[in-house]
């Protein structure tokens, strides 16, 4: 509680979620097992039971590209644009210089400013602006803090450089230079289910997937579903998944439609293929992650060494869960796997517990009515 009281404000108490660990993980040829807080039911049994598949036939292959993030200085109040983003850009030296006194800590450890970028932005609601683009690698931290520090820390010189006026200053949550993806071949003979060969299952994920290619409406439940995986990896590991949503949906949409995250395709020799590939704004160091006792006990049990890994692993986690729904809704739909915990959630809610509760689910799943007022009925007959 003390702990809780240093991270938030007017903290009135912890709130808590089912931990749960995701089993047969395998990424780039190393078991993990996989912390994931969540109150969805169904969600680490699903991610468990693709990994099966997937480890079956060699497990996830899984990159995550270095950790660059990007902040972002807006300056306004310039005429000459294309001579303001020259006269920066002749600067850069001076630029990253300042930027990397900024947090010693970290440039001792590798990271730092890489890089300036400078756009012209010649629409915008009000007028014509620059915006300064400052490269920073992270290294083991997610790297808000030090990223903002340094956009603030290079207002005054971006000033006085162009005449302008900055006003933003922050980090961009579309990382898209801080990239994970991941790759799963799962030969179609073994997805058969629900009374369906194999390659007619894979064949109908290919069909689902291709609506979330072209569909927003669908694209965004599609990408949902990846995010069920993703968030409970980085809320039990203590990261900001917020960052890491924002990050994907924006990186989504990249192309001007709101599209899949992953891909889906049946290759020459009949396996089907799945590819993700999302920001992924991670770290091992600093913030809730050093913080929060849990997230320190998830980290161990992963067993990951790096940001990178740990990005590594959670790309892999979402291309699992992505599997496992397009598997369900191609073929029996998703109610069936849920329907048994849902059960035992309404019994619960209708005032069921220990075994009365599970007597009440078993009932209703059988009765194929899964409802509270059905569940009342049921607990005040049975108990
Ligand atoms: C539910 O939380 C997630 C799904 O809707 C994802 C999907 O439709 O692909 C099952």
């Amino acid at each position: 509680m003390s702990q809780a009281d240093r991270m938030s404000e007017n903290v009135v108490g912890t709130f808590g979620l089912p931990l749960g660990i995701a089993v047969n993980f395998r990424v780039n040829r190393r078991d993990y097992l996989v912390p994931m807080a969540i109150e969805e039911p169904s969600v680490v049994a699903a991610a468990s039971h693709a990994a099966k598949l997937v480890r079956a036939a060699g497990g996830f292959v899984a990159e995550a590209s270095s950790s660059l993030m990007i902040g972002q200085i807006q300056v306004l109040g310039l005429d000459d644009l294309p001579g303001s983003r020259l006269s920066l850009l002749a600067e850069r030296e001076r630029l990253l210089a300042v930027a990397n006194e900024q947090d010693p800590v970290l440039v001792g450890l590798g990271g730092g400013a890489r890089d300036l970028q400078v756009r012209i932005v010649p629409e915008t609601p009000a007028g014509p602006m620059l915006v300064v683009h400052l490269i920073y690698d992270c290294r083991d931290a997610m790297g808000a803090n030090a990223v903002n520090t340094a956009v603030e820390a290079l207002a005054p010189l971006v000033e006085e450089i162009t005449g302008g006026q900055v006003l933003l200053r922050i980090l961009s949550n579309l990382a898209d230079k801080r990239l994970a993806r991941a790759r799963a071949a799962v030969p179609a003979e073994a997805l058969a289910l629900d009374g369906l060969d194999g390659q007619e299952v894979a064949e109908r994920i290919v069909d689902a997937y291709a609506l979330a290619a072209v569909d927003p409406y669908r694209a965004a439940t599609h990408n949902k579903g990846i995010m069920n995986g993703i968030d409970a990896v980085l809320i039990a590991t203590g990261n900001d998944w917020r960052a890491v949503e924002a990050g994907a949906h924006a990186y989504a949409a990249r192309s001007g439609l709101y599209q899949s995250l992953s891909t889906w395709d049946i290759d020459s020799d009949g396996n089907l293929v799945g590819t993700l590939e999302l920001p992924m704004a991670v770290g091992i160091v600093g913030g809730a992650t050093k913080v929060h006792p849990g997230a320190q006990v998830a980290l161990r049990v992963m067993g990951v060494q790096t940001a990178q890994e740990l990005a590594e692993v959670i790309v892999a986690v979402g291309l699992a869960q992505n599997l496992a729904a397009l598997r369900a809704l191609a073929t029996e739909g998703i109610q069936r796997g849920h329907m048994e915990l849902h059960a035992r959630n309404m019994a619960v809610a209708a005032g069921a517990r220990g075994d009365l509760a599970d007597k009440v689910a078993a009932r209703m799943v059988e009765e194929r009515v899964i409802r509270l007022d059905r569940a009342e009925e049921l607990v005040g007959e049975m108990s």
